[in-house]
């Protein structure tokens, strides 16, 4: 760990299953290693099939009394648990920080994120409201009941490992689910200190169940196959949830999938350039482009391209590179070797075709440290459409730009890919506005704005992107169905 802690017991290297702390069956353990340097700093689970069982039958057991549990009280756990992360948001950024490694900050920042859904959720879980239909047969009464779905799995990815569990988490509580849950190997230690928080808020044994593992395989084959897991909620790649969405067609299971993205980032001549190039620094650089709706792909109309990538190279090269215990750090380490590499290969390729590098294109400090993680913050100009970086998510703090001519060709290109989680676009012409809102292909659109997630907002993609929503009322809804009730004999 890079920081000292003012409560070090938040530190917990075990599995969390039917109220226990554990270690895997198997007695195995994986390493957690800091991506800045790549040293390992604890050891966590290494859970098979075993733990995974354990941890159904867990929440299963748990299920009718947490359901049978009063709106108002799980909503006051709920409410217990968001007070104690906000209390603990230094130390739980600096657990992020030091396993995930973005800035301190950032790290603190993500934490109070995370509570949003948490405090947001505990609000929602007393509004699961019903439906009464009137009346359409006298002597009879029609209702829609909200009930949770069951057990659900939640499988969660490395680049908010607080954030990315609270909006899982807390629905599927507030909504009256029990829930197993398996953080990403890279990222584990920020998930069990919510854990224990949430152990410490009331949150009764069984109903949040956390599997540590470095074979997700073996994990997740054992929940995709007992039919008693409900729903399975998963952020990551692409593949992986299709291959989810294949596997748990065997027991029909409900699903949420956040997946992988593609943005576009369009600037259009009417545009403030200032602005627009604020709102790309915020959407591109967040967690050093680590995340699924950061722009992959800035398209500027001819008219205003040499001043808008003027700008935006000047704020690029100023940002600063370094470990998240430097206060001074704006982008911190990739998460490790195969997320630099692949960076480094769609730069490449970029150049190969074409681009011109204005600023970064490297990695940094590899005097220090050979396979250092550190990449520059990169900005390629004149952008080929074929590049490898407008088809595939890179992943980190490079940012490609071209020039387009018309709006219908950048809507065009703009549509021109699988995905669509997240679209930016700036301009203000108002009729415009409306116009490319209405054509682009995804889940979310950023217009005049670079950052828009929110706990109130719902959160998801369409196409390749997945589907299913978090936060807000449409994320409680995720978690829950319908039992329409119809009594007769009432005249
Ligand atoms: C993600 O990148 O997976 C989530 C980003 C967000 O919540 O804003």
């Amino acid at each position: 760990m890079s920081f000292k802690l003012q409560r070090e017991d938040l530190v917990v290297t075990r599995n969390f299953i039917a109220g226990v702390w554990q270690g895997a069956a198997s007695g195995e353990t994986i390493p957690v290693n800091n991506p800045a340097t790549g040293e390992t700093f604890a050891f966590v689970p290494n859970s098979n099939e075993e733990d995974a069982r354990a941890a159904v039958e867990a929440a299963v057991e748990a299920f009718d009394a947490w359901r049978a549990t009063p709106a108002k009280q799980r909503a006051a756990i709920l409410k217990r648990w968001n007070d104690l992360i906000m209390a603990c948001a230094d130390d739980l950024g600096k657990i992020i920080s030091s396993e995930q490694g973005k800035p301190l900050a950032e790290g603190i920042g993500e934490i109070a994120y995370a509570a949003s859904y948490v405090e947001w959720f505990a609000e929602e879980a007393t509004r699961a409201n019903g439906d009464i239909i009137p009346q359409a047969v006298r002597g009879r009464k029609m209702a829609a009941y909200r009930e949770p779905v069951g057990v659900v799995a939640a499988i969660t990815p490395w680049n908010f490992p607080a954030a990315m569990i609270a909006r899982k988490i807390a629905p599927a509580l507030a909504a009256g689910c029990t829930v197993v849950c398996k953080p990403a190997s890279e990222t584990p230690i920020t998930a069990l200190a919510l854990v224990k928080l949430a152990e410490e808020a009331g949150v009764p044994a069984g109903v949040l169940n956390i599997v540590n593992t470095g074979s997700s395989k073996k994990v997740a084959d054992v929940w995709l196959d007992d039919a008693r897991v409900r729903k399975i909620t998963f952020t990551g790649s692409t593949p992986v949830g299709k291959h989810l969405a294949h596997e748990s067609s065997r027991t029909l299971k409900k699903l949420a999938l956040e997946l992988g993205g593609n943005a576009p980032f369009i600037v259009f001549e009417d545009a403030d350039v200032d602005a627009a190039v604020e709102g790309l620094m915020a959407a591109k650089f967040r967690n050093g482009g680590q995340t699924c709706v950061c722009p992959n792909r800035v398209y500027v109309q001819s008219k205003i391209y040499g001043r808008f990538l003027e700008k935006l190279t000047e704020r690029v090269a100023a940002l600063v590179v370094g470990p998240a215990s430097d206060p001074a750090s704006q982008i911190g380490p990739m998460i490790n070797a195969k997320a630099i590499a692949k960076i480094e290969e769609h730069v490449n390729d970029a150049v190969a075709r074409g681009a011109r590098v204005l600023t970064g294109g490297k990695r940094l400090f590899t005097e220090q440290r050979a396979e250092s993680t550190y990449y520059a913050p990169t900005v390629l100009a004149d952008v080929d459409l074929s590049a490898k970086c407008f088809h595939e998510e890179t992943f980190g703090p490079v940012a490609p730009v071209t020039q387009f001519e018309t709006e219908e060709e950048v809507i065009r290109l703009a549509n021109d890919s699988p995905f669509g989680l997240a679209s930016y676009f700036y301009s203000n012409d108002i009729r415009r506005v409306h116009r490319v809102t209405a054509a682009l292909e995804c889940g979310i659109v950023g217009v005049n704005e670079g950052a828009v997630a929110a706990e109130a907002a719902p959160f998801g993609g369409v196409k390749d992107s997945g589907y299913g929503r978090e936060g807000s009322v449409h994320g409680l809804e995720e978690y829950m169905h319908i039992k329409y009730v119809c009594q007769g004999g009432l005249d």
